[in-house]
């Protein structure tokens, strides 16, 4: 069975002492929760995410990592630094990392590979953006995303991996994908990964939805049969909305 993984993405949200104040909420909110825990805090806050989280069922994660180990790249993060900080997890790809910081499905396989290769766990986001949704090419898009993104991945690699499908025009905008069309591009994107790796493979994968998932409509989101948690963006900045949403009510029976 997937054990279930809800992950906050705070994007660029929270100065360190504003992180103390939302994680002091949000510890206790979520200690009972059945699912992983995660929040992807700036990379000034992931020292002091680590500190508090320590010993609470929280894990702390990045928004990106560089493919490189270290030298002559200003402003990126190594994974060895964060690994350094404590953090688990790093968020690869994100659409807005795409949309505004040039990154490719090409970066975004380096950095995968880097990651993977030094112990983090990566949470990949593909996604289509409305042009392509209304153009119907959906599936197209997050195929080759993620085709290109997995080059060199192992199936021992994908282990460490979780697929987050945030379709570009929900995120952010509160429009939220129908469960029913959510649950049908995460089923294709599964079918995605058993071509690549077996299926026993791709059934193991846990797969994210994001993209204005928020206290209200997860009940229903995580009753999908192929959703395994959700990268949640706004309602992660709110510890009483991202602690509904950690502990969404279990619907599938
Ligand atoms: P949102 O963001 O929940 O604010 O739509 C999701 C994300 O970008 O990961």
């Amino acid at each position: 069975m997937r054990k279930p993984i809800i992950a906050g993405n705070w994007k660029m949200n929270n100065t360190v002492s504003q992180t103390s104040a939302l994680l002091n909420q949000l510890i206790p909110l979520v200690k009972d929760a059945a699912c992983e825990v995660v929040v992807c805090v700036p990379f000034t806050s992931l020292f002091e995410a680590v500190r508090l989280t320590k010993g609470t069922n929280i894990a702390v994660g990045a928004q990106n990592v560089a493919w490189a180990e270290k030298g002559a790249f200003t402003g990126e993060i190594s994974a060895d630094m964060l690994i350094e900080t404590g953090a688990k997890y790093a968020v690869i790809g994100h659409s807005e990392r795409r949309q505004y910081f040039g990154e490719t499905d090409e970066s975004v396989n380096k950095r995968l590979n880097t990651a993977v290769g030094k112990g983090l766990k990566a949470i990949v986001c593909v996604g289509e953006t409305l042009a392509e949704r209304e153009g119907g090419i959906t599936e197209k898009v997050v195929k080759a995303q993620i085709e290109n993104g997995f080059k060199g991945v192992s199936a021992a690699d994908l282990q460490s991996v979780i697929l987050a499908y945030e379709p570009v025009w929900a995120i952010g905008t509160g429009k939220t994908a129908t469960p029913q069309d959510a649950q049908n591009t995460v089923s294709y994107i599964r079918g995605v990964f058993t071509s690549l790796y077996g299926t026993q493979n791709a059934n193991a994968l846990r797969i994210q939805y994001g993209g204005s998932m928020n206290a209200a409509n997860a009940d229903e989101l995580m009753a999908q049969p192929d959703i395994d948690g959700g990268l949640i963006g706004g309602a992660s900045l709110n510890a009483a909305d991202f602690a509904r949403v950690v502990m969404y009510k279990n619907l599938r029976g």
